[in-house]
């Protein structure tokens, strides 16, 4: 299989802002709490802002970076478990908004915080079988909307924002190797869709999760290096999902991974689920971490349960 890799990225996040020090003044948490268990200390939240404004905004900043035209656009795949509309599927405002060919495939996935690693797998898949070169993904999320801003246990968390990639095919370049894997849970992680009878909030069993969590993301990374065929110093840059700071700091530890080759974003944004992994990816881009020549090991995990790792580079 031809691989990709990443032209230009880009990000978007809402005006508004809450700090866990707004959270404690409305329940029973403190700043000290949030930061000693999770790491973060403040989340965007969607104010006047919609989820195709992100999408648009953040898609449009990677087209640039990227140099590319949406003209030349093969396929736009948005992750996303908070779209503004079922259907039209976000994918597709974003086609209409920038202007996207009519003839490629726009559609959005679910795979909550691995979306974006199953998209940059499923694009990769699609741009073989593409006559066009390029490829959009986007990880967006409003999770501001669907969590319970009343349950201390989990809206601590969450946060709103979004990622986008351009990512380019060609014959003479490896594929990224994806790993993913999947299993069906409804217990430990759950969003009820439309019309189930449900509160349209998101559930979490927190303890189990996290053990679920520093489980998945070694073998994650196993698999990805093994696939590769390479070991944890050969990776120029770790790419880990934001969703605790010590799920991070726990896998940091195992591989002896220095600073400089792992990044941490969770204390300004809070878990932004599909968004997590392009918004990193942007913020290293822009302060120029990462770039052509980089091998970046990306993993992530999440609800359905899925996990997922790849290895990629900037063109
Ligand atoms: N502020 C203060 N106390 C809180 C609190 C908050 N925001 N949330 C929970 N608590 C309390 C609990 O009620 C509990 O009190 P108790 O001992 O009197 O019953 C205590 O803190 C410990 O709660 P627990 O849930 O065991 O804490 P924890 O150490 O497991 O941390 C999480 C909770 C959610 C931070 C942690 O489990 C986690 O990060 N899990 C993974 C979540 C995740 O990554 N989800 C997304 C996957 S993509």
């Amino acid at each position: 299989m031809n691989g990709i890799k990443l032209r230009g990225t880009g990000r978007a996040v809402p005006t508004g802002v809450v700090t866990n020090d707004d959270l404690a003044r409305r329940m029973d948490t403190s700043d000290e709490w949030i930061t000693s268990r999770t790491g973060i200390k403040r989340r965007y939240r969607c104010a006047a802002e919609t989820h195709t404004d992100l999408c648009v905004r953040a898609a449009k900043a990677a087209l640039e970076r990227a140099g590319v035209s949406p003209a030349d656009i093969g396929a736009c795949i948005v992750a996303t478990v908070t779209p503004d509309t079922v259907v039209p599927s976000a994918a597709c405002m974003l086609q209409r908004e920038l202007g996207l060919p009519q003839d490629i495939p726009c559609f959005d996935l679910n795979a909550a915080c691995t979306g974006f690693v199953y998209a940059l797998h499923t694009m990769e898949c699609l741009l073989n079988a593409s006559p066009r070169r390029f490829g959009l993904v986007v990880g967006a999320e409003a999770l501001s909307r669907i969590v319970d801003w009343t349950d201390r246990s989990t809206c601590i968390l969450f946060g709103d924002g979004a990622g986008a990639a351009v990512v380019e095919c060609r014959e003479d370049w490896p594929s990224i190797g994806a790993v993913l894997g999947s299993r069906g849970d409804d217990e430990l992680l759950r969003l009820p869709g439309l019309g189930m009878g449900e509160a349209n909030f998101l559930s979490m069993e927190g303890t189990k999760v996290f053990k679920f969590a520093v489980e998945a993301v070694p073998a994650c990374i196993d698999a990805v290096l093994d696939k590769a065929g390479m070991t944890a110093e050969d990776v120029d840059f770790f790419v880990f999902h934001q969703a605790n700071a010590r799920i991070i700091d726990l896998a940091v530890r195992k591989y002896r991974i220095p600073p400089e080759k792992y990044y941490k974003n969770i204390e300004n944004y809070g878990n932004t689920a599909a968004a997590s992994v392009p918004l990193v990816l942007s913020e290293l881009e822009e302060q120029g971490r990462i770039g052509p020549g980089s091998r970046m090991l990306v993993v992530a995990f999440g609800g359905g349960l899925t996990w997922g790792g790849a290895m990629i580079e900037f063109a």
